[in-house]
């Protein structure tokens, strides 16, 4: 592993505008007609179970506008899990979580990357294709767990705990990525810590996934305070609820929950890996206990499984629209860039990541 001192690489800054680079096009006309019906007729079977067939006309001409605008700018649509729909199945070209979303963005040959996510996925894909335009479609799409900890907070913990390691989550500003060591997500955390072969590591800055962690490694974990506001929500007491009134019913839940959540449930991983337990082994009923677009997102696929709720939506997710994504294709904004000051040291703590995995 190389030492955090070592020489930043410089982050190639944009010398103009994208907008300036690119051009800005007119909104196209959105209307409803023959050609528009044909073009996203293939489209609707994705999400027919939670669009009703009156409301298409509605979604329909965004659609058909954002998928013939990508082909004419060369851009390419990278979208979370948590993202709605008519996004996930109708404009979207790469789907997943974070890490799947991290690897993705290195192998993306277009010009221009639309991140329908939240903000610092869109930065920790412009940390890994310097050269590429990365634009978000609000650049207001936050996370409580990256505003819950700066990068002076990162220096003050090292200065702390000297020597001790610091794996930082993918859910985290630039800035604090480049005074870690290592950044993990949901579903490569305990790989991470335990790479070190040290005794104690600081798994920063949410609380609860390092509680997590902690129970499935013998290292030694600290953390921080910061909490996902989607997650934290979830009560023990809630799920056990559920499970009196049907004692069949699957619990799926994220790391991000409070451990006493993920205790309950009968398997935690990350986005994918909670899709991917639905998909693979097809619960007569089942609770996710995340956010609610991951239910819609797979409901279409195992019609054979029962989905029920609660869930929590995220609201910086949700930030994300069809008519957004229109707009930033047409003007070019918002882009993200990463301050070349932070920038070589962010990118090689995301590509320690990426790599360990490989
Ligand atoms: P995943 O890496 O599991 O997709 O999680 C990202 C996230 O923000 C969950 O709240
Ligand atoms: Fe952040 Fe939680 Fe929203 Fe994920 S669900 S983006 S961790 S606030």
């Amino acid at each position: 592993m190389q030492d955090l001192g070592q020489e930043a690489h410089a982050q190639a800054q944009p010398e103009a505008t994208a907008a300036k680079r690119f051009g800005v096009v007119q909104r196209p006309v959105l209307e409803w007609n023959r050609e528009v019906e044909r073009e996203t007729a293939h489209l609707y079977p994705r999400v027919r179970h939670h669009i009703p067939e009156i409301e298409w006309p509605v979604f329909a001409p965004y659609i058909a506008a954002i998928n013939r605008l990508k082909q004419q700018r060369n851009a390419v649509i990278l979208a979370h899990n948590y993202q709605t729909p008519e996004i996930f199945h109708c404009v979207a070209d790469i789907v997943g979580d974070s890490l799947q979303l991290a690897k993705e963005a290195t192998k993306v040959d277009a010009e221009i990357i639309v991140q329908c996510g939240v903000h610092f996925m869109a930065e920790t894909s412009k940390l890994l294709n310097p050269e590429k335009t990365v634009l978000i479609p609000d650049m207001k799409a936050g996370c409580s767990l990256s505003e819950s900890i700066t990068g002076a907070d990162v220096r003050l913990l090292r200065e702390r705990y000297p020597g001790v390691p610091v794996v930082t989550y993918v859910n985290t500003s630039a800035e604090v990525k480049a005074e870690t060591d290592i950044c993990c997500t949901s579903s490569n955390a305990v790989q991470v810590v335990e790479s070190f072969g040290a005794d104690t590591v600081l798994c920063i800055p949410d609380e609860y996934l390092a509680i997590n962690v902690a129970a499935q490694t013998d290292v030694k974990i600290l953390t921080w305070k910061g909490h996902c506001e989607v997650h934290e929500r979830f009560s023990a007491d809630e799920l056990l609820a559920y499970r009196e009134a049907d004692p069949e019913i699957e619990i799926i839940a994220h790391p991000e929950c409070p451990r006493e959540v993920v205790e309950i449930a009968d398997y935690a991983g990350s986005t994918s890996g909670m899709i991917n337990y639905v998909r693979d082994r097809r619960p007569p009923k089942v609770l996710l206990v995340t956010e609610c677009s991951m239910a819609s997102n797979i409901a279409g696929e195992v019609p054979d499984v029962e989905f029920v709720k609660p869930c929590n939506l995220c609201p910086h997710m949700k930030r994300i629209t069809l008519p957004k994504i229109l707009d930033a294709l047409c003007s070019m904004t918002e882009e993200v860039t990463v301050d070349p000051a932070i920038a070589g040291r962010a990118r090689l703590a995301v590509e320690r990541m990426v790599n360990l995995q490989n």
